[in-house]
């Protein structure tokens, strides 16, 4: 016989024609790249779709992963999963939505999806405040020395009260600049501003409109540079961001100045910033971000008693990285059923 049975072909037909497969099972193909995502968006995929998650509650190996998103439909995955064309070329043609549980998509290549018609779902606003909270934190951890405090109590470094013992820039009366003001930015200039700083500046690559509720004035890099006391990194890693804290850069700044990094760590030289911390070209940094993640046990940063080094945990509220997880999952449903994303990356 020429052609082969239907029930012979089925398989192909349900692996390459959607609607053919949608028919035969009803339910999507969904693939989770680890283990440990909070529970509620998996949940929600797991009513309407065949979901496989993978067995690592950590950064799947390459070449596991590689086998495991063939034929898959829709990707859940993390800021920790390369999404480029090799990923993409493994899940083959069906493969309609990649959904990351973060804002940040540097690690998604996004104009190869485009191509292809593949919809990326993200997770912005709803992780605002957390990292918002998380940039405070990691500003008055720096700048007022509490994990080098903390250890003096633990270590019996601590004697007695002593009045200039421990002591660091206030941000009362101080000026702070802020590399990006997008909605992140924004949230860190609101909360600074309630520390009764004197002036908020910003560079950004367009003038915010909502830089007047925080009292923020644009500027350009250059002047940010040299008129802050605390810098912080809240921009996007984008090719024009990308080492834009720079030897150059760090030559610019007061030699008081506090540099605050929770964006990526991309947008840093970070050899430039060791040397500078080193050579108290600036006086201290709180990187949150940092190349590679994570950082190498041996790395400087790590023993430099003038930088305050967190892994990467500024969305990291608990009922954010719920909330993180159940969009993460609607943006793969609606972008499988064709319906409009809650929050696609356009
Ligand atoms: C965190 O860095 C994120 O991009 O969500």
């Amino acid at each position: 016989m020429i052609y082969k049975s239907v029930a012979s072909i089925a398989p192909f037909l349900v692996r390459n024609i959607g609607s053919v497969r949608k028919m035969s099972s009803g339910r999507f193909k969904v693939f989770v790249t680890r283990s440990d995502m909070p529970k509620g968006g998996i949940d929600i995929l797991k009513k309407e779709c065949d979901v496989t998650v993978s067995s690592h509650p950590s950064v799947m190996p390459r070449d596991e992963l590689l086998k495991s998103v063939a034929g898959t439909e829709a990707i859940f995955c993390s800021l920790t999963d390369k999404i480029d064309q090799e990923l993409l070329n493994a899940a083959g043609p069906g493969l309609k939505v990649v959904g990351t549980i973060s804002v940040g998509h540097d690690h998604i290549d996004v104009p190869e999806c485009r191509k292809r018609g593949i919809k990326i779902g993200y997770t912005p606003d709803v992780l605002t405040d957390a990292t918002a909270e998380l940039t405070l934190a990691l500003l008055l951890s720096t700048s007022r020395r509490l994990p080098e405090a903390q250890h003096e109590a633990r270590t019996g470094g601590w004697k007695s009260w002593a009045p200039t013992w421990m002591t660091g820039p206030g941000l009362a009366g101080s000026t702070v600049g802020i590399v990006g003001f997008g909605r992140i930015g924004q949230a860190v200039a609101r909360r600074v501003k309630a520390f009764n700083t004197n002036k908020i500046l910003y560079f950004n690559r367009s003038e915010r409109p909502e830089a007047q509720e925080a009292g923020a004035i644009k500027v350009s890099f250059d002047e940010l540079l040299s008129q802050s006391d605390f810098i912080i990194c809240c921009a996007a890693l984008v090719p024009e961001t990308k080492e834009i804290f720079n030897k150059a850069a760090f030559e610019k700044m007061k030699k008081t100045a506090i540099f605050i990094n929770t964006s990526r760590g991309g947008t840093v030289d970070q050899d430039a910033l060791i040397e500078a911390l080193k050579n108290n070209t600036i006086r201290a940094a709180g990187l949150d971000v940092t190349t590679p993640e994570p950082l190498p046990l041996d790395n400087p940063l790590l023993n430099l008693p003038n930088c305050v080094v967190l892994p990467h945990i500024g969305s990291a509220a608990i009922e954010t990285r719920d909330t993180m997880s159940e969009l993460t999952a609607e943006n793969i449903l609606a972008g499988l059923k064709g319906s409009g994303m809650p929050a696609e990356l356009k």
